[in-house]
């Protein structure tokens, strides 16, 4: 009898899973890895399920460990920025008509999980409309840990795989949060997840220090006056959700009269143009949640030539969504690269997510934290105060590391932290140094600290 009933549940598995195999995307190049999407139930009371995506490795996938990316906001998707920008195996092209190859794609590493969360961004949706105004870091942490721990149900031949969750910017929360709630899971589950480390680029981690930096950085990098540096040092608090009106006005001075129509994700590279030649908003959503609410960062400039486009017309495209298995109960709004609901309404935040790096090295995770050094969103300069206040000791001194005989940027090596400097990368570090984040990962993975030559 019970062997039977273990068959039946091995046969439905088998089934949901083929039932969420991706046989080929419209306009995809020929692939020889596999590639699985679709819905996981998180809550079934308030009907709110999460999409996800896996591109499995090129090679041996079956010997890979798997990794979980998350993109920022709050509210932008990964299945925008991670997998069709960054570390995916697909970029699409400028008619969004067709899909090709991305040569440092992280797949080769490892198998991609990418994974729309909170409910509300992307393709994830919740049934319970409210849900879009009071999700915060707490429910997205405890769906997310859901959907891992339904998913892997799904996937049991991922559920002794080694697990690596990574993201960026404000996925700095997102990342070590989830986690954190995987240790207390695994504190008392028969089958323990088996997470092995988080890896965080431009990660929003501490209020204070991270806004304390990012002044510091404009000023430092010529981007605002001295008088302007002076002024926000002596009257932002910084560790406020809320700024003081004196505060908010040196903000917005800083941004509409010194900064200029200059790409803040990337402060070398040349801003994207409307087709009439005005600065795009493509990035307006990316505002951090404990920024002063500002007009002038609605005209902020996306980056290369503003491939969020591009994805907004191809995730839109009802074939495309028919093969992705997305859009399944017809979603009242369009698919965006980022919610603005849930970027404005965001209900709560840590401040600081350092309690948590410390708890999951104390629990042996592997923990990396990168910074492109050209972006003025989470700057370097934030992490590096940020991660000051972890007094950790050194076990390898700052050094050059190496990609193709470049420095690549600088790293030093703590005991239980490895930090990593993306040498002219900004906010997206995959996107603008990928061979660099690919030699970042491969060494994240073998646990090595980066290349002396
Ligand atoms: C949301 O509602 C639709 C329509 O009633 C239903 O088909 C779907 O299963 C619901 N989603 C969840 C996660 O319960
Ligand atoms: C985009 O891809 C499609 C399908 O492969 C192809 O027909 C089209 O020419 C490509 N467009 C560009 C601009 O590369
Ligand atoms: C935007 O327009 C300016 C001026 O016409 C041009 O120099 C720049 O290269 C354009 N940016 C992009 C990303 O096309
Ligand atoms: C879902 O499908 C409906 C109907 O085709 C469409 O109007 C809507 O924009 C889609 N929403 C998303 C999030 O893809
Ligand atoms: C909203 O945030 C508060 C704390 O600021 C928390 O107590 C409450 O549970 C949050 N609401 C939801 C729906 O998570």
């Amino acid at each position: 009898m019970a062997a039977m009933v273990i068959v039946i549940v091995r046969a439905n598995q088998e089934e949901e899973e083929e039932a969420d195999r991706i046989v080929e995307l419209p306009g995809q190049p020929t692939v020889s890895f596999r590639q699985f999407s679709g819905y996981v139930t998180v809550n079934r009371v308030a009907g709110r399920a999460l999409f996800y995506w896996l591109t499995e490795a090129t090679q041996n996938p079956f010997r890979k460990p798997l990794l979980i990316w998350l993109n920022g906001g709050p509210g932008c998707s990964s299945v925008a920025y991670g997998a069709s920008e960054e570390i995916g195996p697909f970029r699409i092209n400028k008619t969004a008509s067709g899909l090709y190859l991305n040569k440092f794609s992280w797949n080769t590493v490892a198998n991609l999980l990418f994974l729309e969360a909170p409910a509300g961004v992307g393709f994830s949706y919740s049934n319970r409309s409210s849900d879009l105004l009071d999700t915060g870091d707490r429910r997205t942490a405890k769906d997310s840990l859901e959907f891992v721990i339904r998913w892997l149900e799904r996937f049991p031949r991922y559920k002794n795989r080694e697990l690596y969750i990574s993201g960026e910017s404000y996925a700095g929360h997102y990342v070590p949060q989830l986690a954190q709630q995987i240790i207390m899971y695994n504190a008392k589950a028969k089958h323990p997840i088996n997470l092995k480390g988080i890896m965080v680029g431009n990660a929003v981690t501490d209020n204070y220090y991270d806004n304390l930096g990012t002044v510091t950085y404009w000023w430092s990098h010529a981007m605002i006056s001295d008088q302007t540096y002076r002024q926000l040092m002596s009257t932002c608090d910084f560790h406020r959700q809320k700024e003081s009106d004196e505060c908010e006005s040196l903000y917005s001075y800083a941004m509409d009269q010194e900064f200029g129509n200059i790409d803040q994700y990337n402060i070398y590279a040349p801003p994207c143009n409307n087709s009439d030649g005005s600065a795009a908003a493509t990035r307006r959503s990316m505002r951090l949640p404990h920024r002063p609410r500002h007009p002038s960062l609605r005209q902020m400039a996306g980056y290369d030539p503003c491939t969020e486009k591009y994805a907004e017309i191809y995730y839109n495209r009802p074939d495309v969504q028919k093969a992705l298995h997305a859009n399944t109960t017809t979603i009242s709004y369009k698919w965006t690269a980022c919610s603005e609901v849930l970027n404005r309404n965001w209900n709560d935040t840590d401040v600081s997510v350092l309690p948590i790096y410390r708890e999951l090295m104390a629990h042996g995770m592997r923990v990396w934290v990168f910074s492109g050094d050209v972006d003025s969103v989470v700057p370097v300069t934030a992490t590096r105060y940020s991660l000051a206040q972890l007094k950790l000791a050194t076990k390898i001194p700052w050094y050059p590391w190496y990609v193709k005989n470049q420095v690549g940027g600088w790293t030093e090596v703590y005991e239980g932290l490895t930090f990593a400097t993306v040498r002219g990368a900004g906010h997206e570090v995959p996107l603008f140094k990928p061979r660099a984040a690919l030699q970042l990962f491969k060494s994240f993975i073998a646990g090595k600290p980066l290349p002396k030559s």
